[in-house]
Formats: structure tokens, C-alpha cells, sequence
């Protein structure tokens, strides 16, 4: 594959985060689980993915996200907030791994022209950077509401009433690797070959691994041969952090993924773990570690059963598509002038890309989930498929 050549800013990064890791890893005994490799390569201080000050969302960046695409993606969101708002009588809005700001910003603008503005509009963001980011594209969009906007660096502690919002956020959660092999589970850890890196398959070792794959697989006899896939195990930790913290309300995420029948399918025999840099995607994970974003699928059945465990009941899990126009995607577009060609155009392009099935009206879902707070959500109207998860 051909990559875009390294900027000089980018090969020294590239050869810290090297020499970081490499250093880990000797001090693990030559070889580090593939989960803790993925966290240091995206939140290792400093120097980590999402830490450092590269650009990354955006034409300019490495890969787009739908907040990026079309600013009806965040107002159709609002939309959905703004009902589970009115539901719970008023309250905040939490959004958890803010990116560059722009979902923010659209959201609050929407929220503002419906008179449905939350008490406060958290961002919990880990990033330096991208906190700065997030304050500069809303002092830009929306300057008079700055001063509801709070940035924390951890979950709030108890007492959060509102509506916590992740867009691509479960994806970006370091995972572990595993494989069959020989009538054995192996899990991937990580060695050092030169000045990069390379697989070290070995017996299971991760506090937990064993179990959940006895649970995804009680019968492992028919696994075919060499089949590999990925688990994250931060997911249900992260939602028990989040049902501490919040005392009744909403969680809306939208992530690619499938239920997990979908997910650990004998034909999807590599899993889903994918790369990106400048708009390429590949698989390999050692390549670029601190330029690369690196992201596996989302189990939504993991994260329903997980939540339902935690007190919530499920609102509704569907697809991006039918998510935004059970939100009033075609109400927005029916109020677009095509007299007006340039941003007509430009609106029915980015409505294509949120909602063709080729696109991401179909890989991408959306799963809500309420607590003390009433269940039915009119995102999930048209096309309910919790049956599946
Ligand atoms: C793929 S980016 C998506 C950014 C943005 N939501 C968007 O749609 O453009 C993933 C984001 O999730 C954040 N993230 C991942 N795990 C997190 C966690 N446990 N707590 C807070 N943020 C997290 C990352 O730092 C990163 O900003």
C-alpha cells in the first residue's frame, strides 16, 4: 500500500511513540497485550493518537466522522435530546469524546432555535489538544452559549441528570485479540522486532478473557481454524463508571457495529480491527502507532446486556439512516432552497453519505438507553431492532 510520505514532525512523533513502546513492552518481558499496545498508541500522554496535536477529523485529518459530514447529523441529534429533555423536565447534556467541537456547536445552535437549551453542556474530553480545538470551533459557531459549556476530565460524580451523547466513542476503546487455534483460544500480545513491532500469540492470560469467551462461546468446538476477532473489555467498566454518575436519564451512542451474532460471524474471520491514516485505511496495527487512529466494531449486544444489568432499559437500537429520520432529517431538507443550488447540493450530499446503506446510513447504529426516565424514544418510530441484538 502506498502511503502519503511522513512530514518531519510526524517521523519524530512516530519515533518516540516507537521508543516509548518498545520501552513498555521490555519492561513487560518482551511481550505487552494487545489492548494495553492500542492504549498507549492512542492516550499515551503527550505523544498518543488522540493526545498529540496532529489533526485528525476532517478532509484534512485522517478520516471523517458524521458530525464532520453534514451539521444535520448533530441538529437531528439535538432533536432527540431536546425530546429526552422535555421527558426528564429540563437537565444537561454530557458529551463524551467531542472531537473537534462541531457536534457541540450544531447541537447547541439546534437546541437553542427549538428553546430546548440544556443547564449545561459537558464535554468530557481526555485530550489537551482537543480541548482547545472544541473551545475554538464553539467561541467560533456559538460564542453566547460558551458560557454553558463545562469541559471535565472525568465522569461527573453522582447526581448527573440528563442526556449523555458518544459519537464514535466506543470504538476508539483499546480491545483485545484473540484466536483459535488447534482446539485452543490464544490472545495477541505485542513484541518488538527491530525498530517496530510484531504479533506474539500466547496462551490467555488477561484477567477476564477466559470468561468471556466461555460466555460468547460455551461450545467452542465448531470454531473454524485460525478464525481471530477482537473483544472489548473497557466497554462494560466505562457504562458501570457512567450509571454511578448519572441519577436519571439518557445514554444515545452511535458507533458502527452489530449485534453480536453479526460481530463473531464464522465468515467475519478476521475481525474487525481497522487503521487510518490520510483517508487510507489497513489493517496493519504496527505501522504508524501516534499517527494512526486505530478502531475495532462496536457488540451493541454486549452493550445492551450490559446495561440492561446496570438498571437501564433499552429505548432502541436502529440504524444511523432511520435514527436521523425518525429525528426530522426530511423536514430539514424539505425547508432547503434548491433555488439556492450551492447549498442545496451540498445538503443533499451530506444526507446521502449519513443514510445510504453503501455509506453510513447502515454500518452506523444507534443505541439509546434510559434510566428513571420514560423509555419510548421517537428516533427509534420507524425501524426498531432490538429484536436482533
Ligand atoms: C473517533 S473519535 C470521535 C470524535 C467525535 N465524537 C466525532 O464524532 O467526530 C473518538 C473520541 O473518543 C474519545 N474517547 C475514547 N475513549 C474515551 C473515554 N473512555 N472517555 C472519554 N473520551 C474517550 C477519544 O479521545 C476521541 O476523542
Amino acid at each position: 500500500m502506498h502511503l502519503p510520505e511522513l512530514t518531519d514532525a510526524e517521523a519524530s512523533l512516530l519515533g518516540e511513540m516507537r521508543g516509548r513502546l518498545i520501552a513498555q513492552i521490555e519492561s513487560a518481558g518482551g511481550a505487552l497485550p494487545f489492548d494495553l499496545y492500542m492504549e498507549t498508541a492512542l492516550y499515551s500522554p503527550g505523544l498518543g493518537y488522540y493526545v498529540n496535536g496532529r489533526r485528525k477529523f476532517g478532509e484534512a485529518g485522517d478520516f471523517v466522522t458524521a458530525p464532520e459530514v453534514s451539521p444535520l447529523f448533530s441538529r437531528c441529534l439535538a432533536r432527540q435530546v431536546a425530546e429526552c429533555l422535555l421527558n426528564l423536565g429540563g437537565g444537561s447534556v454530557l458529551e463524551v469524546g467531542a472531537g473537534s467541537g462541531r457536534m457541540a456547536t450544531d447541537m447547541l445552535s439546534e437546541l437553542e432555535m427549538l428553546d430546548a437549551l440544556p443547564e449545561r453542556y459537558q464535554i468530557l474530553e481526555l485530550s489537551p489538544s482537543l480541548r482547545q480545538a472544541q473551545f475554538d470551533t464553539l467561541s467560533h459557531g456559538v460564542p453566547h452559549l460558551l458560557p454553558r459549556v463545562v469541559w471535565l476530565t472525568e465522569m461527573p460524580s453522582a447526581g448527573f441528570r440528563g442526556v449523555l451523547v458518544g459519537n464514535e466513542l466506543l470504538d476508539a476503546m483499546p480491545v483485545h485479540r484473540f484466536r483459535r487455534v488447534e482446539g485452543t483460544w490464544q490472545e495477541l500480545a505485542v513484541a518488538v522486532k527491530g525498530r517496530t513491532f510484531c504479533d506474539r500469540w500466547k496462551p490467555l492470560q488477561s484477567p477476564g478473557l477466559a470468561e468471556a469467551l466461555e460466555k460468547l462461546w460455551p461450545d467452542a468446538t465448531g470454531v473454524i481454524e485460525g478464525y481471530s476477532s477482537e473483544l472489548n473489555m473497557r466497554l462494560a467498566p466505562w457504562l458501570k463508571a457512567v450509571a454511578a454518575s448519572l441519577d436519571a436519564g439518557y445514554i444515545i451512542l452511535i458507533d458502527y457495529g452489530f449485534a453480536q451474532r453479526e460481530y463473531y460471524h464464522a465468515e467475519r474471520s478476521l475481525g474487525t480491527l481497522i487503521c487510518h491514516f490520510r483517508h487510507r485505511a489497513y489493517a496493519d496495527p504496527y505501522l504508524l502507532p501516534g499517527l494512526q487512529d486505530m478502531t475495532a466494531n462496536v457488540d451493541f449486544t454486549a452493550l445492551a446486556q450490559a446495561a440492561v444489568a446496570l438498571g437501564f432499559e433499552l429505548s432502541g437500537y436502529t440504524t444511523q439512516a432511520h435514527f436521523l429520520i425518525d429525528s426530522g432529517l426530511e423536514q430539514m431538507l424539505s425547508t432547503s432552497d434548491p433555488n439556492d443550488l450551492k447549498r442545496h447540493l451540498s445538503m443533499m450530499q451530506g444526507v446521502k453519505k449519513l443514510t445510504l446503506p453503501g455509506e453510513m446510513g447502515e454500518r452506523f447504529k444507534v443505541m439509546a438507553l434510559a434510566r428513571g426516565a420514560r423509555a419510548a424514544l421517537s428516533g427509534f418510530r420507524s425501524r426498531d431492532m432490538r429484536e436482533r441484538l
